[in-house]
């Protein structure tokens, strides 16, 4: 049957949209699951010089696959171009970390790329544009987009932890030998890095009895206390010695999902991770991109206020917040 979709497009700019998560990344947005499927959108793809030709390829194979929602793609090397009227942002662009190395060592390769993205998404983007960063070290680059675009509200810009938070998610779901959609209410906290903190101390799995703490569930508190946090900490290098690359499908994913339940909205009663910017609340200092829980209604993310803080999460939450004051500190001597 023919559905008509009358919705006025929305544009969405992925940058480094040539390299490997952009790849997995355009398809997704081009078929609605980042922004739903009666949703048409418009694509703008921003690669440097060196990836032109390849960029272009992408754009071939986009307008080959016939996507019915997609209205249009711009695939330029131009930052102006790029961010013209643009109301979703989502920063791929950047230097990846390779075998051997920590995010932080792609520190200022990647810092400078932001301050100069920053200025042009503050003047050419639509006024209330929504900004993910992936590129890493992904909460500093997103800090210093925010600190080079004042006229950018400070809660349209974020980072993705979304992914450390399904990492979350499919060990438990692994663990227990339940369904990855019945675990939810994981925590990660703080740095897209190896000192986060991935906190199962309030995530529940829907059984045929009602919600159960994982806590409960899971017998082996040792599991939980060691092994378990250090996986997810560890999953991204991991995925980068098997692979001899990065992540790239499930940070994809991750960011689809981020956005989505961002715009969408998250469902009753469930929340996500993200990185965003910190207001003191958790006895986390102000001025960081730190990642919480947030729930999301109308466009609109909230941190989820009162969960219980036991005293080994104060020590892990703090220990990742100390990483983004220094990662602060030296992205600005970068600069
Ligand atoms: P990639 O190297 O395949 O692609 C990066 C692309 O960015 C390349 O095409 C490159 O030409 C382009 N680029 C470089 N400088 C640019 C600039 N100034 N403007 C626009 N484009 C530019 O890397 P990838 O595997 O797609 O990963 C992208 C980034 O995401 C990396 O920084 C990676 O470390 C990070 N990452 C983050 C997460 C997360 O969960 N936050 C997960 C996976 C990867
Ligand atoms: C990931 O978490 O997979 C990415 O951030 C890549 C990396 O550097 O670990």
């Amino acid at each position: 049957g023919l559905l008509k979709v009358d919705k006025e497009p929305v544009t969405v700019l992925v940058t480094g949209a040539a390299g490997q998560i952009g790849y997995a990344l355009v398809p997704m947005i081009a078929r609605g699951l980042m922004l739903g499927s009666n949703q048409p959108v418009i694509l703008h793809m921003l690669d440097i010089e060196p990836a032109a030709e390849s960029l272009k390829g992408v754009k071939m194979e986009l307008i080959d696959a016939a996507f019915p929602l997609l209205r249009g793609v711009v695939a330029t090397t131009d930052v102006v171009e790029a961010c013209k009227d643009v109301n979703i942002a989502v920063m791929l662009g950047g230097f990846p970390r390779k075998e051997g190395m920590e995010r932080k060592d792609v520190m200022s390769k990647n810092v400078s790329i932001y301050k100069a993205q920053a200025s042009a998404l503050e003047e050419h983007a639509a006024a209330d544009c929504k900004v993910l960063v992936v590129a890493n070290p992904a909460n500093t680059n997103a800090l210093i987009l925010k600190e080079f675009a004042p006229s950018i509200p400070e809660k349209n810009i974020t980072c993705l932890t979304r992914l450390d938070h399904n990492r979350a998610l499919g060990q438990i779901s692994e663990k227990l030998n339940v369904h990855v959609s019945d675990v939810k209410n994981v925590i990660i906290w703080g740095n897209h890095s190896s000192t986060q903190y991935p906190d199962v101390n309030h995530a529940v799995v829907t059984t045929s009895n009602g919600h159960k703490p994982v806590r409960e569930l899971v017998a082996d508190d040792n599991w939980l206390n060691t092994e378990f946090i250090t996986t997810v900490q560890e999953r991204g290098g991991a995925i980068i010695k098997a692979r001899k690359l990065s992540s790239a499908l499930s940070a994809a994913s991750a960011a689809c999902d981020h956005i989505r339940d961002w715009v969408l909205g998250t469902p009753k009663g469930t929340w996500v991770s993200m990185g965003v910017y910190s207001d003191g609340c958790y006895g986390i200092q102000s001025g960081l991109i730190y990642s919480f829980p947030v729930t999301c209604d109308k466009g609109e993310w909230n941190i989820v206020q009162g969960l219980k803080i036991d005293e080994f999460s104060r020590e892990k939450m703090d220990k990742t917040a100390q990483e983004l004051i220094q990662e602060k500190k030296l992205a600005m001597s970068c600069l």
